[in-house]
């Protein structure tokens, strides 16, 4: 009897996803959340043929050197700093991850961010859950700042970031973006957004809005130079990376005032948070869901394994997998 191929699934993933999976490969699934060190990833690694695996897993050149068995690596997310593409198509490895599916959900929740913040409806609930709602309130507590007919800026416009643009039509808003290269001409309709600079983007938003990806030149790309730019108003939303924003120039510039509010759902080092984060009221945090809806979630583990089949030659795509971020390797495949 031939050998089944081999798949490795890093973390918990849906029945159903796994039992689909099964149904072509043997499928090894860990049954609990936890960290994998580099080893326990290169030993893990060495005995599959694929692999769906979370950012929480970074893959570099010293956890597949020498791998001759691996084929295929599915991110379980759109960003893939947690992969080094470079090293994986050295090793004839593809790599592949899910746009797409949560442009929408992760759009929402930039939105869910920016507005909590800015009305400050975290700090009143923690306020509210606490037992302080005796008798009267103050006519001129709780001020928020106001979303609506405002300026959204939105830093990386891609898909995400224009699904976020969009939706500042229905808030009466202006839209201003900063981006690598200015969109078509149609798109900058569609989501009635104007490319400026990236002063005058820090300079004019009263929102605004981070969806760049992370990689090394991007580093901080907000810190104290950046957020001294903004006006004292602002409200500040990261759904993008940790390590795009410095935390502790942010915390030191919201717990002087000179930045009114912040979203965040990623850190830098996340799980861990900058310690002074979490004894500020006037920021919002939340432990990296901005894509964690029922529905995007399971859209985003079915594209993982649809890669994994199609790559490996299953399924009804067999050979054509539906997001490779390096599909040159597939060439030199026997
Ligand atoms: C989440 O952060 C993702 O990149 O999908």
């Amino acid at each position: 009897m031939i050998a089944r191929q081999k798949v490795w699934v890093s973390r918990p993933l849906f029945p159903d996803v796994l039992a689909r999976l099964s149904e072509y490969l043997e499928v090894q699934a860990e049954a609990v959340e936890r960290k994998h060190t580099p080893e326990q990833l290169r030993e893990y690694l060495a005995g599959v043929d694929a692999a769906i695996i979370s950012l929480a897993d970074p893959v570099d050149a010293g956890v597949v050197d020498g791998n001759r068995r691996l084929r295929v690596i599915a991110n379980l997310a759109v960003g893939y700093n947690n992969l080094d593409v470079p090293a994986l198509t050295r090793a004839g490895i593809l790599a592949c991850n899910t746009p797409d599916v949560l442009n929408e959900t992760v759009a929402d929740y930039a939105w869910a961010l920016m507005l909590g913040a800015a009305r400050r409806a975290n700090a009143a609930e923690r306020w509210l859950r606490a037992g302080h709602w005796h008798g009267g309130m103050r006519f001129d507590d709780w001020l928020g700042v106001d979303v609506h007919g405002k300026t959204l800026g939105i830093l990386g416009m891609g898909r995400i970031g224009q699904a976020i643009a969009r939706r500042g039509a229905g808030f009466d808003m202006r839209v201003l973006y900063h981006n690598r290269s200015r969109l078509p001409e149609p798109v900058e309709r569609e989501c009635r957004a104007t490319l400026v600079g990236k002063d005058e983007l820090l300079r004019r938003a009263d929102h605004l809005v981070l969806v760049l990806p992370y990689s090394r030149e991007n580093h901080h790309a907000i810190g104290a130079p950046e957020l001294a730019l903004m006006k004292r108003s602002a409200v500040l939303v990261n759904v993008a990376r940790g390590g795009i924003v410095d935390d502790a120039a942010l915390a030191a510039a919201l717990r002087e005032g000179r930045l009114a509010a912040a979203g965040l759902d990623v850190f830098e080092g996340e799980p861990a948070l900058h310690p002074d984060l979490l004894g500020l009221d006037n920021v919002l945090l939340s432990p990296h869901i901005a894509s964690a809806s029922e529905d995007t979630r399971r859209a985003m583990a079915d594209l993982a394994a649809d890669n994994v089949l199609a790559a490996l030659g299953h399924g009804p795509r067999a050979g054509q997998p539906p997001a490779p971020l390096n599909p040159e390797v597939m060439k030199r495949w026997p």
